[in-house]
């Protein structure tokens, strides 16, 4: 006998996408480059050369993407907004460019799909890198301005605010590894953006709460982050518990402390000594009163999930092939790693893997979701990502991408057993609604339900989307 688990009643199941990932477009109604567009013209910064020039030309081919989600029973949507379409160069206003949002979220609302936004995924603009971006304060003002006018234009109608997107990879990929853009590896400086991230978001939060922004009303803020377990490879070996330990300081709680307890860890500053950015010490760059504004409460959490981290301290001596290299690298061009100071390396631990060789392990998601409860206190959390890369292949107009599915499936179960242990999960949104630039891995790597042909722009649903649609259409999954 079949038996089935089922969701909370008001469970909201999306899926998510990104302003630079599927938009294309990039010289359309005023937009400027970001520093996305500079760096995919960076020779060896992107595999294949790839950009996010076209992209899945979403920009214009929105309404029929808006009327596949209603197709695949979609409730919410979740996407970016292109701060250099909406302020190009940083500047002023630009009303053409958030007039696409206006439209999407008419679009959206139209169609019975909850608009889920985000302001930054990613695109900062590229004059504001030129004036040192986030490692400078000043961008958090920046971020605050442009925040601010796109929510003068879509406040009335958009419910949910996200400031940042995975602010560790904006940080420590953009200026530590210098794997993502702008390329920049220069240590510590990861912290500092961090913190400048942080800021724009407690700037952002202040002056919705200002403007009335609150549940009451029927509106919602928070942030997106991509925290891990981090569990030493070998918890007999003493290296490596302190190898999971700063792994946690400069991926975790170097967002989670100031957000939820109003503080940096202790052994964060003792991490960085000696190494910080331009010589600088924390005092000089976290001013008074900016954690008072950055843990100012938020109405939800994001947490976007793929794989849990189990670092071991180097030396640690195995064959380059039985490493991780991905979890490290992030880039095909590799410069550093993301952790300032480094000293682990992520050791194959035997469980299967995406076709991204990222270790498959739900169990962890739900442990995590557990900590975020019982160490945070964490509010209302929502799944904002969560999904598999696959080198997908369109047979006779379908993909079987049984791999993606059962990924899926996992982690959903994962998520009803946080909701078992008393975690409150609201909402679940696979990444991605459709194939997109995978960054980086430009668009080789595939994470979308939907199969995009980047030749004719034909979207197809995969197999995996089907069956999420049947999922959200049940609030159930059969056991
Ligand atoms: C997290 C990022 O938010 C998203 O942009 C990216 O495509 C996925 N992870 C997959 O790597």
């Amino acid at each position: 006998m079949t038996t089935t688990r089922h969701f909370p009643t008001d469970f909201l199941w999306g899926a998510a996408a990104a302003s630079y990932q599927i938009e294309g477009a990039v010289e359309a109604d005023g937009r400027t480059p970001s520093i996305w567009d500079t760096f995919c013209r960076e020779p060896g910064a992107v595999l294949g050369g790839d950009t996010g020039d076209v992209a899945c030309d979403h920009y214009h081919r929105m309404p029929q993407d808006v009327a596949m989600m209603k197709e695949l029973n979609l409730a919410s949507y979740r996407f970016s907004v292109a701060w250099p379409r909406v302020c190009p160069d940083g500047g002023p206003v630009n009303p053409a460019g958030l007039n696409f949002y206006s439209r999407l979220t008419d679009e959206l609302l139209e169609a019975g799909i909850k608009p889920w936004l985000t302001l930054y995924h990613w695109d900062l603009p590229q004059a504001l890198e030129d004036r040192g971006g986030w490692t400078e304060r000043d961008t958090a003002y920046r971020f605050l301005d442009y925040a601010l006018a796109v929510h003068d234009a879509l406040g009335d109608r958009v419910d949910a605010w996200t400031t940042h997107n995975e602010p560790w990879c904006s940080a420590f990929l953009g200026y530590t590894s210098g794997g993502h853009a702008p390329g920049r590896s220069e240590g510590v400086a990861g912290v500092v953006a961090a913190h400048h991230l942080l800021l724009g978001h407690g700037l952002f939060v202040d002056e919705f709460r200002r403007r009335g922004g609150t549940p009451e009303q029927g509106k919602a803020v928070g942030i997106t982050l991509n925290p891990t377990v981090a569990d030493p490879f070998d918890p007999a070996r003493e290296a490596d518990v302190e190898a999971a330990r700063r792994l946690d300081g400069f991926h975790n709680r170097v967002f989670l402390e100031p957000l939820f307890h109003g503080k940096y860890a202790d052994d964060l500053s003792r991490d960085t000594e000696g190494m910080l950015f331009q010589c600088r010490q924390w005092e000089e760059f976290v001013l008074d009163g900016d954690l008072e504004l950055i843990s100012a409460p938020t109405d939800f959490l994001g947490v976007n999930f793929y794989h849990g981290d189990l670092p071991a301290a180097v030396p640690f001596d195995v064959e380059p092939d039985e490493l991780l290299g991905s979890r490290i690298e992030h880039s095909p061009r590799h410069r550093e790693s993301p952790y300032p100071g480094d000293g682990f390396v992520f050791p194959r631990t035997g469980r299967p893997t995406t076709d991204r060789d990222w270790e498959i392990d739900p169990a962890a998601l739900t442990r995590l979701l557990v900590r975020l409860r019982e160490e945070y206190d964490a509010p209302p959390i929502y799944i904002t990502e969560n999904g598999a890369m696959a080198h997908d292949v369109l047979e006779d107009g379908a993909v079987h991408d049984v791999g993606r599915q059962q990924f899926l499936e996992q982690h959903l179960h994962a998520t009803l057993d946080a909701l078992e242990q008393g975690v409150q999960v609201d909402g679940y949104f696979v990444w991605s609604l459709m194939d997109n630039f995978e960054w980086s891995y430009g668009y080789a790597h595939r994470f979308g339900i939907v199969h995009v042909d980047y030749d004719t722009q034909v979207r197809t649903p995969k197999d995996s989307a089907r069956w999420y649609a049947d999922v959200i259409t049940q609030n159930r999954l059969p056991v």
